[in-house]
C-alpha cells in the first residue's frame, strides 16, 4: 500500500514537474510579474492607503477585492517594508461590514493619544476610510458614502473598528470619500481632506472623532474631465530658498493629461482653515493648467505617507501603476495592479515657476544596483542623457526578438517628452491601452536632458530633469525586452 502510494507520488510529481515547466514558457504571469514593484500575491489591487511609518517599518495598506481579479467588494490589503523597496505582504487589515465597502483613506500614528483610543502606554494607530453603502448605491441613494475610523494598539496588524461610526455623516453628496487626515501644528489641530464631487472639503477636529467643517477648494479650478478623488494636503519646503508652501494633490478620473486617470496638483497656502492658491502658480495655472505630478497614464491615487521626516522636509508618495480606462483587463490573472516605486516628492521654484518634483526614494538606487549595469538585464535603474539639436527627436528603444518596441524620448519640435507603447507588445485587451502616444512638456531650459530610467518587466518610470517631469506607463511584451538602443 504504502510502496503504491510512492509511486504514485512520484508520478504526481514529475508530471506536475513537466507542467510546470511547460506553462512557464508560454505562462506571461511571473514573467510579467514585476520584481521590485509591489502586487498582491493574489488578485485584485487599486489605491494606496492608509501609509504610516511606526518603528522602523513602512505600512502601506490597498484597496483590495481578495476573492477577484476585478474590482469587487472592498478590504484594505496590507503590506510592510524595511527599505520601501522591499514589500511583504500581511493579513487583511480591513473587512468589509454592514456600513458596507471599504474604500480608500489614510492612517496616522496618533503619538499623543488625542483620540483616547491608546491603552496600556500603546501608541494607537487611527485609520479614517470611507464606507461605501452598496445597498443605498443600488437604490440610487445619494448618501452612499460617509466616513468612518479603525484603531490598532498592535502598530497596524490588527483593527478594531469605532462604535460611533460613521464620523462624517453624508451631507447629501454622491462622490463623497477619500479621507486624508494630517497633523497641522500651527492651530494644534487635525486636519481632513475629502474629495467632494469636484471640490474638496476641510475639516478640523481635537480627537479625530468629532469633525468640524472648515471650508472647500476648486470647484472651478484645474482639471474637471471626471469626479475628484483621493487628496492630499502637506507643507513642502522650497529646495533652495527653504521657504514653505502648501502642496493639494487631487486625483481625477477621466481628465489626464493622456487620457484616463491621473494626479493633478496645487501649490498655495493652508491657514489651517482655507487653501489658497500661490499667486504666481494662480497665474500659472491660469495660462496653461498643465500641472500634473506624473504625466504617464499609470500613476494614479497617489499619496504621502504619514509620520516621516526627512531633513529637507520632503514627502515620501506611492501611487497605484494603472488607469481606470483598462485596470481590470490588463492581461494577468492571478494577480491585477502594481504600485510605483515609492517616491521623494520636494518643491522647487524653477525659471518657470513652481514645480513639484518626484524622484524614486534614495534606497531604490542602493538596493537595484546590481541590475543597473548597462549591459546586462535591463531590469532595474538607468541613468540617461539626451542632447537634442535644434529640430531633433531623440531618445531610446526598448525591443525584444519578436521586434516590439517600446520608445520614448524628447522631442524639440514641440518640447515635449513622449513615451510611445503602441508597439511594446499586447494591446488587444483593450481599445484604450496603447491606441496613442502620451506627451509631457519640458520644463527645464537645460541644454542637456539628464534623467533616470527605471525598469521592471511590464513598467517604465521616467523621472527627467532632476524630477521636473515624470512619465510612468505600463505595457505587456510577448518577451522580455533584452535591447537598449539610443537613437
Ligand atoms: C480611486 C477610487 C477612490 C475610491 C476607491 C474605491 O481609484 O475610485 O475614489 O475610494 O477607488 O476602490
Amino acid at each position: 500500500m504504502k510502496k503504491k502510494l510512492f509511486l504514485f507520488l512520484g508520478v504526481l510529481i514529475v508530471s506536475c514537474q513537466n507542467t510546470t515547466k511547460k506553462t512557464t514558457t508560454v505562462d506571461h504571469e511571473e514573467n510579467y510579474r514585476p520584481s521590485f514593484h509591489f502586487t498582491p500575491k493574489n488578485n485584485w489591487m487599486n489605491d494606496p492607503n492608509g501609509m504610516f511609518f511606526f518603528n522602523d517599518t513602512y505600512h502601506l495598506y490597498f484597496q483590495h477585492y481578495p476573492e477577484g481579479n476585478v474590482w469587487g467588494p472592498m478590504h484594505w490589503g496590507h503590506a510592510t517594508s524595511k527599505n520601501l523597496v522591499d514589500w511583504e505582504e500581511q493579513p487583511i487589515a480591513l473587512y468589509p461590514d454592514e456600513m458596507g465597502y471599504i474604500f480608500s483613506g489614510s492612517a496616522i500614528v496618533d503619538s499623543n493619544n488625542t483620540s483616547g483610543f491608546g491603552k496600556d502606554g500603546k501608541t494607537p494607530i487611527v485609520a479614517i476610510f470611507t464606507h461605501h453603502n452598496m445597498d443605498k448605491e443600488r437604490a440610487k441613494q445619494i448618501d452612499v458614502e460617509t466616513q468612518s475610523i479603525a484603531y490598532s494598539l498592535d502598530e497596524g496588524m490588527t483593527w478594531t473598528k469605532y462604535e460611533g461610526n460613521p464620523v462624517i455623516e453624508n451631507p447629501k453628496i454622491r462622490d463623497f470619500r477619500d479621507p486624508k487626515v494630517t497633523w497641522h501644528q500651527d492651530t494644534e489641530q487635525w486636519i481632513l481632506t475629502l474629495a467632494a464631487h469636484d471640490n474638496v472639503r476641510f475639516y478640523s477636529s481635537p480627537n479625530l472623532k468629532e469633525w468640524t467643517y472648515l471650508s472647500d477648494f476648486g470647484q472651478d479650478i484645474g482639471h474637471h474631465g471626471g469626479v475628484w478623488e483621493c487628496p492630499d494636503l502637506f507643507p513642502l519646503k522650497e529646495k533652495n530658498s527653504g521657504e514653505t508652501k502648501w502642496v493639494l494633490l487631487v486625483s481625477v478620473n477621466p481628465g489626464g493629461p493622456n487620457q484616463g486617470s491621473a494626479t493633478q496638483y496645487f501649490i498655495g497656502y493652508f491657514d489651517g482653515e482655507n487653501f489658497t492658491l500661490d499667486p504666481e502658480f494662480a497665474n500659472e495655472l491660469e495660462h496653461q493648467n498643465n500641472f500634473w505630478v506624473d504625466f504617464g497614464r499609470d500613476n494614479y491615487a497617489g499619496v504621502t505617507w504619514q509620520n516621516t521626516k526627512k531633513a529637507n522636509g520632503n514627502k515620501l508618495f506611492m501611487g497605484w501603476m494603472s488607469n481606470w480606462d483598462y485596470a481590470q483587463v490588463v492581461p494577468t490573472q492571478k494577480w491585477r495592479s502594481s504600485m510605483t516605486i515609492a517616491r521623494e516628492v520636494g518643491l522647487i521654484n524653477t525659471e518657470n515657476g513652481y514645480r513639484l518634483t518626484s524622484t524614486p526614494v534614495e534606497n531604490a538606487f542602493a538596493l537595484l544596483q546590481k541590475s543597473s549595469d548597462q549591459n546586462q538585464d535591463l531590469n532595474g535603474w538607468k541613468k540617461l542623457e539626451l542632447n537634442p539639436n535644434f529640430n531633433e527627436k531623440v531618445g531610446y528603444r526598448l525591443s525584444n526578438h519578436l521586434g516590439e518596441v517600446l520608445e520614448f524620448g524628447f522631442d524639440a519640435n514641440t518640447n515635449q517628452f513622449y513615451v510611445d507603447r503602441t508597439a511594446a507588445g499586447r494591446k488587444d485587451f483593450s481599445e484604450k491601452f496603447a491606441h496613442r502616444v502620451s506627451f509631457a512638456p519640458r520644463i527645464s531650459n537645460d541644454k542637456t536632458i539628464k534623467g533616470i530610467m527605471l525598469l521592471d518587466k511590464t513598467s517604465i518610470e521616467l523621472f527627467w530633469d532632476n524630477g521636473t517631469t515624470i512619465f510612468t506607463e505600463i505595457f505587456f511584451p510577448n518577451a522580455p525586452f533584452t535591447q537598449m538602443e539610443k537613437f
